[in-house]
């Protein structure tokens, strides 16, 4: 009797145990639902809108004080943040994460998710964030040797030590995390920071010369010549142009041209930093991203910018030698940011964009990413200098801004948050569609459902040649004849691609809001609020109504709209 009575108490005990433990969520993952790749955390789908902090801003837990609560006043839910290889082994085989523990415990009280930038062997090319003790070895790290015969503060990716070293220290912090992360604050990692060698097209030390005077390794050729119908445009027309071997030295193979170079660097990186990431994954397999410095127009060749980053050109060589990481992103400050995230963009390469700008035209591009290319986020650069989030490049001294709420950035993260249930269904269901404008690009035609739309910058609806100067939207095809749209600064026009009568007419328009994925309508639309061109009779020779959606300079407002068609 008695044992049996200690049994129901243990029983008992076991399972009030078992109750207050709590389960973990599972691991954040990158998983394929329907047309778009998706991070899952917590077992659901998850947009990031993220920023990125400045550099060293992690390294003071006093000053991220500071930080943690904007990211929240503007709307974020994920923030970028660095972590370098030198602080957290300032001593060979002496580890001290308690800096990793002070960023997460900051994260979790402003509800921050987190993704950590690890600043190992290489930040911008050079080694800066590599700890003392590494940089100081020259014998045992290797350092980039140029042309010149003199070496860079660049470790050699082609050093078997450097790699070990890494490898470790990142290991050791990935270990760290799955023990004090049960919650999943941390969301993904990004592994080092656009690397590459400056200031020649390749490292010309002895182990490098070795290696590039030998072949190109048989995986390497193995993985192009399985994907050769697929490869960019540009790896195919060297390969091509070289006689399409399928084995011999670099030069043999891709030609004796500095993108040879570039290849050869790109292999040697990718190796290094795809060794790093299957290392940290057999610990904890979080998603592992890089970002890329991609070429500026003023760059004459490799070396002018990194090389050997996973650039277009190389994208081929990073799936090959680096199979553990899931994405190659780019980092985007120059102006054409439609063509940038198209050419990162592919089958095998989902996009984030961990890097671009935070301004108004920052917004315009998380947007189009997510919208036009079922990107994971967005994350603008420097984020903890607010100057930043109204011009790309503030001048220095230029003072910190109080109200953040009413900046660009924080009132498109706030229409992103509230469509976020939405923008995932549609990226998977493939439904989703996005304008990006500015007078370069003043008109983009959109294909989506029953209908083509045309989207262009915001006109005068009396004088036709006034047009806004940055335009951008987000459309959904809702179901048959009718689209949700949000946007700032254009105008959409309807034209059917189903038999039947020609012109499309506005049957019904309203603004309103997503709450908790429910519509919740506004003001009814119509009148000059849809009325685009007063020229009815060259809009009817043209089969149009004159009559779309309009979206002032505000911030992005919502309209749903039900189209009918006449003749
Ligand atoms: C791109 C780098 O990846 C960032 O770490 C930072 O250095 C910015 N450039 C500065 O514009």
């Amino acid at each position: 009797m008695k044992t049996r009575l200690l049994f129901v108490l243990f029983a008992l005990f076991a399972v009030g145990s078992l109750a207050a433990e709590p389960v973990s969520p599972a691991i954040p993952h990158l998983e394929k639902r329907g047309e778009a790749t998706q991070l899952i955390v917590d077992g659901k789908p998850w947009l990031v809108l993220g920023g990125e902090i400045s550099n060293t801003a992690s390294s003071s837990l006093s000053y991220m004080e500071t930080v943690w609560p904007k990211m929240t006043r503007l709307n974020l839910n994920t923030v970028l943040v660095s972590v370098a290889w030198a602080w957290v082994e300032p001593e060979e085989g002496k580890y001290d994460f308690a800096l990793v523990d002070g960023l997460l415990a900051g994260a979790r009280k402003n509800h921050q998710r987190v993704v950590f930038l690890w600043f190992g062997s290489w930040k911008n090319s050079v080694s800066s964030f590599a700890p003392a003790w590494v940089k100081a070895d020259q014998q045992r790290f290797p350092r980039v040797r140029i042309a010149s015969g003199k070496s860079v503060e660049i470790l050699s990716p082609i050093s078997p030590a450097t790699l070990e070293a890494d490898t470790r220290a990142y290991v050791k912090f990935m270990e760290h995390l799955r023990a004090v992360d049960p919650q999943r604050t941390v969301l993904m990692i990004q592994m080092q920071n656009e690397v590459g060698v400056l200031g020649d097209s390749r490292d010309r030390g002895d182990a490098a010369n070795v290696a590039f005077g030998g072949s190109v390794p048989a995986e390497l050729m193995g993985q192009l010549t399985k994907n050769k119908d697929h490869l960019s445009p540009a790896l195919a027309k060297l390969w091509n142009a070289a006689g399409s071997k399928s084995a011999g030295t670099w030069t043999e193979v891709f030609g004796e041209t500095p993108a040879t170079d570039e290849i050869f660097m790109a292999w040697h990186y990718a190796r290094f930093m795809g060794s790093m990431t299957a290392a940290g994954k057999a610990v904890y397999p979080l998603p592992v991203f890089t970002n890329t410095w991609i070429v500026q127009p003023e760059d004459k060749g490799p070396g002018d910018y990194p090389t050997g980053g996973p650039q277009p050109l190389t994208l081929d060589v990073w799936k090959a030698g680096a199979p553990a990481i899931d994405l190659n992103c780019p980092d985007i400050y120059l102006p054409n940011f439609d063509d940038h995230v198209a050419a990162f963009h592919r089958a095998d390469n989902p996009l984030f964009v961990p890097e671009s700008r935070g301004d108004a035209a920052g917004v315009a591009n998380a947007f189009y990413a997510i919208g036009a290319h079922a990107s994971l986020g967005y994350s603008p650069f420097g984020i903890d200098n607010t100057g930043r989030l109204v011009t790309l490049r503030p001048a220095p001294g230029t003072p910190q801004l109080d109200d953040l709420q009413n900046l660009p950035l924080a009132k498109g993260y706030a229409v992103l948050r509230d469509l976020t249930p939405l923008i995932l269904e549609h990226q998977a269901k493939g439904t989703i569609r996005a304008a990006w404008l500015n007078k370069g690009k003043p008109t983009q035609e959109i294909t989506l459902g029953d209908y083509n739309l045309l989207v262009e910058l915001r006109r005068s609806s009396r004088d036709q040649s006034f047009m806004t100067e940055l335009g951008y939207a987000l459309i959904f095809a809702l179901g048959p004849d009718e689209y949700l749209v949000a946007g700032t600064d254009v105008q959409v026009t309807f034209t059917p691609r189903t038999p039947g009568s020609p012109i499309v007419g506005i049957a019904d328009a309203e603004t309103g809001e997503y709450r908790n994925g429910r519509w919740m309508p506004g003001r009814k639309m119509s009148g000059d609020d849809i009325l685009l061109n007063y020229n009815l009779a060259k809009q009817a020779e043209a089969n149009q109504s004159g009559s779309g959606l309009r979206f002032g300079p505000e911030a992005p407002v919502l309209q749903r709209v039900k189209l009918y068609r006449y003749r």
